[in-house]
């Protein structure tokens, strides 16, 4: 999957977990090209407004295209999965609601909720395994007459590990539950077609698996689903009124929008569905093989999360005994040109799951621009930094 055009040479990216890179192809070019003729999407009637306005329609068709739905509407643009989490999470919880979510959230769903626990919500926290997964049924069963909300990681951003959200969302919704799923690591990644995952909400970043820039991201949402907005303000529509429109998007939706970033969201969208979720995944699980298969052979390395890659996505963290995972990264930076994460992720409660809290893990993610090359450079640097320990 080439070109790598816009990837800086001189290191080998393996950070796409945090924020792909190269973006795809094209997705510079109508960045810039939006920034250069960007009027604000539909606040005005000449020319520019009116244009803007319609890139920013396309990007939602696209989305709505790429994830199976009908409806594009429901499509709200944020600018990353954390704010469209904080919409979700915030606009349908009420005090006294019990929420059910797991051990293995990243911050953007654990933080609003235990600020909306202040406010009088309860939460139960239901423990995955040491493989990073949850029971679906210890989720369902800690489901009770007052839950409102089932939130839950489609997959963990430390150990990869695929969480059984579909099993969850059906279950929820017998149970009458709202559903959230967290997509940040598997919109673009892994296949998800809305139709077959009944969500009621769903939020995902622009900028990880989708390959757009960043300041992007979404938060799908089920006709029917009652969200209070988090944040009022212009639309471009209903202008005479006070109150805040009720159609979507424009409900959740106030603001400029960032129709710049979005234009080359709608590029990547494309890009991805010429490509096929399908292949991108294939390709990024073979790395994973190599990955998985090379580093259990180095003494010394240790992987967490499942080593089975039907059971998870793109990201893999590991330790090398007796060395900080801050320590290997940096030398996988300085003496390698190899970028990656190390620590906690923004993920405490997954390290505490997986047994690496409070140091956390080094994290690998390939994305589908990664090379067989490159992984195999990562298992050679890291081959020699094991063995400098001894
Ligand atoms: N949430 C992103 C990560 O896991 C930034 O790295």
């Amino acid at each position: 999957m080439s070109p790598r055009s816009t990837t800086p040479r001189d290191f080998v990216y393996l950070d796409n977990a945090a924020t792909s890179l190269p973006k795809a192809v094209g997705v510079a070019d109508a960045v810039r090209a939006a920034l250069l003729r960007a009027g604000n999407p539909g606040r005005s009637a000449h020319v520019l407004s009116i244009r803007s306005a319609r890139d920013l329609f396309a990007a939602r068709e696209r989305l709505a295209g790429f994830f199976g739905s009908a409806d594009s509407s429901r499509f709200v643009f944020t600018e990353n999965a954390t704010t469209a989490l904080n919409i979700a999470i915030k606009g349908i919880l009420r005090p006294g609601d019990h929420v059910v979510t797991t051990s293995v959230e990243h911050n953007s769903v654990m933080r609003p909720l235990r600020r909306m626990e202040e406010g009088g919500c309860r939460i139960t926290v239901v423990p995955a395994g040491r493989d990073g997964v949850v029971d679906a049924k210890a989720v369902l069963s800690a489901i009770r007459k007052d839950t409102r909300l089932v939130a839950v990681v489609h997959a963990s951003n430390v150990s990869g590990a695929i969480q059984p959200v579909g099993e969850i969302v059906r279950g929820a919704r017998r149970l009458g539950a709202f559903t959230l799923v967290d997509a940040a690591q598997t919109a673009g990644g892994l296949p998800i077609h809305l139709g077959d995952l009944p969500a009621d909400m769903l939020a995902a970043p622009g900028h990880k698996g989708l390959l757009g820039p960043q300041g992007t991201g979404f938060l799908y949402v089920r006709e029917g689903v009652p969200l209070a907005p988090l944040i009022e303000g212009g639309t471009g529509s209903r202008s005479e009124e006070d109150h805040q429109p009720d159609f979507y998007p424009d409900a959740l939706e106030s603001g400029t929008q960032n129709s710049v970033g979005l234009a080359g969201l709608a590029v990547s969208l494309s890009w991805l569905l010429r490509k096929g979720a399908d292949n991108i995944r294939k390709k990024e699980m073979g790395l994973i093989a190599e990955l998985i298969e090379g580093m259990e052979r180095i003494r010394g390395v240790t992987v967490f999360g499942p080593k089975d890659t039907a059971k998870c996505v793109s990201v893999l963290s590991f330790l090398v005994e007796g060395m900080d995972p801050a320590e290997t990264g940096r030398r996988l930076e300085k003496g390698f040109g190899i970028l990656v994460r190390a620590g906690l992720h923004c993920s405490p409660n997954s390290h505490r799951t997986l047994g690496t809290f409070p140091e956390g893990t080094v994290r690998l993610s390939p994305g589908p621009f990664t090379t067989r090359k490159e992984i195999a450079l990562l298992l050679r640097a890291l081959r020699k930094i094991s063995a400098s320990r001894r």
